[in-house]
């Protein structure tokens, strides 16, 4: 069965440079800079300008994923779109992303919802796709925005310091012979923890959606129990990349570089310690970015480029946790 591979990766992270000391300077957000670098590692994250969107981050992310892919947007023949901050409830920030890229003709777009993870997914389903002869040339692309659906007051504080906007992409394509490109994937999701973090509000569960109690009430911003979040986040980890090892028949040794979700940078260096995988090893870039969610594992592997730390046929465990709860591992040969 042929193989799939990712081709190019880019991103993009919009201009707006919020640091820790412009949080603190919000007297009703009640946070301090050392806090927030203390518990979480994070320093500075990035926000949307007014009126930039994330279809319009995700342009950009695109854009520079086919250049380093060395692709023309004519090859590409689907898109797979990850968000849980899309521009607009209806329809997926898909569609709206086709019309951007592909103007003149018509291209199948899917829209992934699984938060955190959601990369992880959607670089699943297209390595299956491509493995499937469906397509050749398929573009996966994450974004976030969360800066304007953030609570900016105490009782918001836990969630808002960690989260930052940002956009990432890869082309993925058939993997040559001898290329063994996406090696093994696992996916999880566990429902009964979906209230530990989740946005209550706008709901079609509720009618109205939505109303002026619940703003009133801060029912529309997310909601989330850190400590809890914090130790499933360690175990699952963990544990997936263990799974997703064992079905490729590899050993933690065998990793040339992991790429862990970036919620919190204490989260990484407790998962990092249990597997035993040396710093060297890791990329985190939540120190500069925050949390970007379904962006954030296309922003490390942009910044393992950068970095110079990965080389054709290295072996990469992408790892990540989220809302939902869902967690996720790949693993595969660069
Ligand atoms: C959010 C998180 C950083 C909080 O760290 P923590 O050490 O668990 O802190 P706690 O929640 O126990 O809160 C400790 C104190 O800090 C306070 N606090 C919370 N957020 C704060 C902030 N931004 N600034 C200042 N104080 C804050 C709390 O109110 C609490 O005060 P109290 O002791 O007076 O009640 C941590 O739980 C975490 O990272 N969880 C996982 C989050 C995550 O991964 N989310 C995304 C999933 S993909």
């Amino acid at each position: 069965m042929r193989k799939a591979r990712i081709l190019g990766s880019g991103m993009y992270l919009p201009g707006r440079l919020i640091t820790n000391a412009d949080l603190e300077a919000i007297k009703e957000l009640d946070t301090s800079d050392e806090w927030i670098q203390q518990r979480t590692g994070i320093k500075v994250r990035r926000y949307v300008s007014d009126g930039e969107s994330g279809v319009d981050m995700a342009e950009h992310a695109c854009r520079q994923a086919l250049e380093n892919a060395r692709l023309t947007r004519d090859e590409i023949e689907f898109i797979i779109y990850a968000t849980m901050s899309p521009d607009y409830f209806l329809p997926g920030n898909g569609c709206f992303l086709q019309d951007r890229l592909f103007p003149h003709r018509t291209v199948g777009a899917l829209d992934v919802r699984n938060q955190c993870s959601g990369f992880i997914y959607g670089l699943t389903v297209a390595d299956s796709l491509i493995r499937a002869n469906l397509y050749d040339y398929i573009l996966l692309v994450g974004t976030e925005v969360h800066s304007t659906g953030l609570d900016f007051t105490r009782e918001g504080r836990d969630v808002t310091v960690l989260f930052g906007d940002g956009a990432g992409a890869v082309v993925l394509g058939p993997a040559p012979d001898g290329h063994a490109g996406v090696i093994a994937s696992a996916l999880h999701s566990e429902g009964k923890f979906a209230r530990e973090l989740w946005l209550e509000f706008p709901a079609s569960a509720c009618n109205p959606r939505i109303s002026h109690d619940i703003i009133d009430q801060g029912r529309h911003y997310p909601k989330m129990n850190g400590r809890v979040v914090f130790k499933h986040a360690v175990t699952r980890m963990v544990e997936v990349s263990h799974e997703v090892l064992a079905k490729a028949g590899k050993e933690i040794g065998d990793v040339d570089l992991f790429l862990p979700h970036q919620a919190n940078l204490r989260i990484n260096q407790m998962v990092a310690a249990q597997l035993g995988i040396p710093a060297a090893k890791m990329v985190n870039t939540i120190e500069w970015t925050g949390n970007t969610t379904a962006a954030t594992i296309p922003i490390c592997m942009c910044e393992a480029v950068t970095q110079g730390k990965l080389k054709e046929n290295d072996l990469l465990l992408l790892t990540a946790f989220g809302a939902g709860f869902t967690w996720a591992s790949v693993l595969l040969s660069w």
